[in-house]
């Protein structure tokens, strides 16, 4: 099998090629230079010429607050380059597994979204991952693909908010945080297994994908500093304190009942991926 990584020099796309790479499957790394996503003809001609079995889209326009006044742009990236991918899998009969993201739902109320539960998104990158999935589903009809819905991603490769906290810990007493907006955590190393395994089967379909459990941004932080053996007191807020530019959603639970239909093992509790996070951080000296 030979699998196409986009986004190798992101969090997601770097630990999903280090993972296909450890278990032996030829993998060809896409990064900007070769497959530039705001270039859907060129994106399409990389696909085919490199004639992938599977393609894990792992790129995305991710700049969250950005993407309110690069609407364009974010769509062309998110949506029509995600179209250009899918189209030209759908060609060479390769899977295709799309990363996709919490944030296609409303994020209102404090249920469990399933993977069938209506979306609508609360802000520019939403709508442009949303674009990208059905997208997906319209180049696709042989049905040969994965939307994998992620949240609060954090890997070695990338800048992540556990980091930007460890960062201020070092040199502050006490950090306010927001506890208002409820989630997941999701550990590259651990996900990055989860695509892998997905991309060697034909288990096709929608799916949601973190960390076991549920914590708000300043239950996360004060985990990690406390983790570190750092003693930075974490004050928690509203989001009213913290106001950005692009609306975020309060609410980002997912199911994961979709893992469980389809025969894929769930990824690991949150805080126990948070402390292999460290412990990977303090190998390469941070
Ligand atoms: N981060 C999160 O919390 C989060 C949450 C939910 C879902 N997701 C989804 O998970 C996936 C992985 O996220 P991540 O955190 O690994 O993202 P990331 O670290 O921000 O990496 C994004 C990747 O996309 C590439 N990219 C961006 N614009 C490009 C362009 N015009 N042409 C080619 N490549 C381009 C970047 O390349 P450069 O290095 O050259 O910029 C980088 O390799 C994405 O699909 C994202 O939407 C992320």
């Amino acid at each position: 099998m030979k699998v196409l990584v986009t986004g190798v020099t992101g969090q997601l796309g770097y630990d999903v090629v280090r993972v296909l790479r450890g278990r032996g499957v030829g993998t060809v790394g896409a990064a900007r230079a070769g497959m530039p996503l705001d270039d859907s003809a060129r994106t399409r001609a990389f696909v085919l010429e490199t004639r992938p079995d599977a393609v894990i889209h792992c790129a995305a326009y991710t700049a969250v607050d950005r993407a309110e006044d690069e609407r364009e742009l974010c769509h062309a990236i998110n949506a029509e380059a995600t179209r250009a991918i899918a189209g030209a899998c759908e060609e060479i009969g390769a899977k295709l597994v799309y990363i996709s993201t919490d944030y296609v739902f409303p994020g209102t109320g404090e249920a469990f979204y399933e993977t069938d539960d209506e979306t609508a998104p609360c802000n520019a990158y939403g709508a442009s991952k949303l674009a990208g999935e059905s997208a997906v589903r319209d180049a696709m009809k042989s049905g040969r693909f994965f939307i994998v819905r992620t949240s609060w991603v954090f890997g070695i490769h990338g800048r992540n908010f556990i980091r930007t906290i460890l960062g201020f810990a070092k040199t502050r007493d006490a950090l306010t945080v927001v506890d208002d907006q409820v989630g997941s955590p999701t550990y590259t190393a651990d996900l990055a297994e989860l695509l892998a395994d997905m991309a060697d089967s034909e288990k096709y379909g929608v799916y949601h994908a973190t960390n076991e459990g549920v914590c708000s941004w300043a239950e996360l932080a004060a985990e990690a500093i406390r983790l570190r053996g750092l003693s930075t007191k974490v004050t928690p807020v509203s989001s009213e304190m913290y106001p950005t530019k692009a609306v975020r959603p309060k609410n980002s639970r997912l199911s994961k009942s979709s893992l469980d239909r389809g025969g894929f093992r769930r990824l690991p509790d949150w805080k126990d991926a948070v402390k292999r996070y460290l412990a990977e951080l303090k190998a390469i000296g941070e």
